[in-house]
């Protein structure tokens, strides 16, 4: 049974996209057999392993809304593992959700589970009708939470809810779903960074990963090269951050 990671957090562009394109890369590279399913309308995790959303057709609305099986939408990559692509379609479903229906994606990822070791979701940002149904398909939540000084807040808004509403509702589901802070951007010989994760760990305690993902250059041009970071410079210690990530993630079981 596949277990169900998404990277979440309601916050924009902390990371969440490009954890959950190295962490599949990196885990595929530990042999896992991974999908990666992108959530979000601006498709960047499908633009990020070279697809053209544009391009996709039928598209994960088919699954969604039409019943259409998620393995004729699946595609391979070139770096070992799989993709339910996102398209612009899924600004219909975010206009046909309705309360009640968070746990649309949990069903429909549940015929995946024999195929896949992990199933990562990129969940969009804010209290979006998809992100919702990211967070409830998940056994585990990785929150990326960039090293700045706004990251607590975002953390805090992105557990309580959980936490307080998420949790409620879906008691019997969620029962066991965990929660990890993975800290990104973080920059060394700064006081800043360490500051931060200091003070989130004073807060969250274990639940905030030793990993620290750096801040480089490298990132953003890794999505511009269509290339995870461990493709892309395999050697550098962002992909190493990442490979650790996964290794954290075999582990953890
Ligand atoms: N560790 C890092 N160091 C430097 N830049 C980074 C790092 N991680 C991500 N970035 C860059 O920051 C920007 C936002 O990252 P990303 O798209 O992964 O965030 P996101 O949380 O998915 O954003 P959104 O909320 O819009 O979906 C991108 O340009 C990305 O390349
Ligand atoms: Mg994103």
């Amino acid at each position: 049974m596949a277990k169900v990671i998404a990277f979440s957090i309601f916050k924009g562009g902390t990371g969440k996209t490009t954890s959950a394109v190295n962490t599949a890369a990196a885990l595929a590279e530990l042999d896992k057999r991974v999908l990666l399913v992108d959530l979000d309308q601006q498709a960047s995790s499908t633009r990020y392993v070279g697809i053209d959303p544009n391009q996709v057709n039928p598209a994960f609305y088919h699954v969604f809304l039409k019943q259409t099986p998620a393995s004729v939408v699946l595609r391979q990559t070139a770096f070992g593992f799989d993709i339910l692509p996102a398209s612009s379609l899924l600004a219909a479903i975010e206009e046909s959700l309705e309360p009640g229906d968070e746990v649309l994606l949990r069903n429909i990822l549940k015929p995946l589970q024999d195929e896949y070791d992990y199933i990562l979701v990129d969940t969009p940002p804010g209290k979006a009708g998809l992100a919702f149904n990211g967070i409830v398909a998940a056994d585990l939540l990785l929150v990326p939470a960039s090293a700045e000084r706004m990251a607590i807040d975002g953390v805090s808004d992105l557990i309580n809810h959980v936490q307080s509403i998420i949790w409620n509702k879906y008691r019997n589901e969620l029962s066991q779903q965990e929660i990890r802070i993975l800290f990104t951007m973080y920059k060394a010989g700064t006081s800043h960074s360490p500051g931060i994760v200091q003070a989130t760990r004073r807060i969250y305690g274990g639940n905030v990963l030793d990993i620290l993902i750096p801040e480089t250059v490298e990132f953003p041009r890794s999505f511009d090269h269509n290339k995870p970071i461990t493709h892309l410079v395999p050697r550098h210690a962002a992909a190493e951050a990442y490979r650790s990530v996964a290794r954290w993630i075999v582990n953890h079981a």
